[in-house]
């Protein structure tokens, strides 16, 4: 038995999250948001400086453990914002140091796959739509490989760069979807899909020239740009599903929490027999329960360190740089 204790700081959101035999018994979490304007890197990293001891406490006590019994300290270790990862990693060393316990290093974007196994998932072709990352994953024979991904930048980016332009802070999604739910006037837009990539930044330009234009409502275009740019991502993904041969879509990251974007993967599955998996809206944008579940099981399997002084943070890690050697 192992109780794992898994920090999350790549970016925006400060989490902890504590787990015990593939079981989830808390996660907390903070997050860095903007009235106007995008993330500053520095700023974030001073709101988990803020904020960490706070979520540790609140951590310990939902989950009803003590910090002594704690086996190791996964972290987010890359990719991400380099400010806000090392105040993750130091305070991970922290906490281990202290309790004289293993810490283990977690790539954060394999942690926002994992955790989907909690679904039921068993051997998935991969949506990972976040902030920064846009992927079709699958694995095969060790590492998670990349099938399709964006050419320029990650959906969430993308939909927060469009928010930015009509006025709203950050996040923009969840507003955005809002504000798309107002609206069924389909405006024509750019469709960007190459083999199983996809490219956004030009439908960013567009929106922007359209929004300029102030001859289309901010809700027409949220409704259009999640209408194409969803059905960018679906037809990626049951392209991948053929070619692979899998018969299981699990969606993960954090545009997975649009149920616009979820329902058209469920349309897509059902009308090609397969099945659609998606975690709890808690564990899809970033979380440090996540983290916590990986960790567990990467602890199981002996990947850890304990000379502290060995670890380091990986802001530009990619996902089929990781050798999976727990599975
Ligand atoms: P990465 O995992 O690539 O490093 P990240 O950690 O910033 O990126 P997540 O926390 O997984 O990303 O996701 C955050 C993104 O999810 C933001 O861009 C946010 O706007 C987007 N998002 C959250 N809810 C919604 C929603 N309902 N609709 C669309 N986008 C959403
Ligand atoms: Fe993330």
């Amino acid at each position: 038995m192992a109780l794992i204790l898994g920090i999350e700081s790549t970016a925006h959101t400060f989490g902890i999250g504590i787990v015990r035999d593939g079981k989830i018994l808390a996660n907390v979490k903070e997050t860095y948001t903007t009235e106007q304007g995008g993330i500053i890197p520095i700023e974030s990293a001073k709101h988990h400086a803020k904020v960490k001891e706070k979520v540790l406490l609140d951590v310990l006590d939902e989950a009803k453990v003590k910090i002594k019994d704690v086996d190791a300290i996964a972290f987010s270790q890359g990719p991400g914002l380099a400010p806000c990862l090392l105040e993750g990693m130091k305070f991970a060393k922290k906490i281990a140091g202290k309790l004289k316990k293993p810490v283990v290093p977690v790539n954060h974007c394999i942690a926002h796959l994992e955790i989907g196994k909690i679904t039921g998932a068993k051997n998935p072709v991969m949506l990972y739509v976040s902030g920064a990352n846009t992927q079709i994953i699958a694995y095969a024979s060790g590492k998670y490989r990349i099938f399709g991904e964006t050419l320029d930048i990650g959906a969430g980016n993308f939909i927060d760069t469009f928010a930015r332009y009509a006025g709203i802070g950050f996040p923009g999604g969840p507003v955005i979807q809002k504000i798309a739910e107002k609206s069924k006037n389909y405006i024509e837009l750019p469709y960007k899909v190459k083999g199983m990539d996809i490219a956004l930044s030009g439908i960013l330009t567009n929106l922007k020239q359209k929004l300029e234009s102030k001859e289309y409502s901010l809700s027409d275009l949220s409704y259009s740009m999640q209408e194409t740019v969803f059905a960018m991502l679906v037809e990626t993904a049951e392209r991948a599903l053929a070619h692979t041969d899998k018969n299981e879509l699990l969606l993960g990251g954090g545009v997975a929490c649009n149920s616009r974007l979820q329902e058209m993967c469920r349309i897509m599955c059902k009308e090609r027999g397969a099945k659609f998996f998606c975690p709890d809206r808690s564990l899809l944008v970033d979380n440090g329960a996540m983290i916590a579940f990986l960790g567990e099981i990467m602890f199981k399997k002996g990947i850890k360190e304990d000379k502290l002084g060995n670890i380091d943070i990986k802001p530009r890690q990619r996902t089929d740089e990781v050798e999976v050697e727990w599975r």
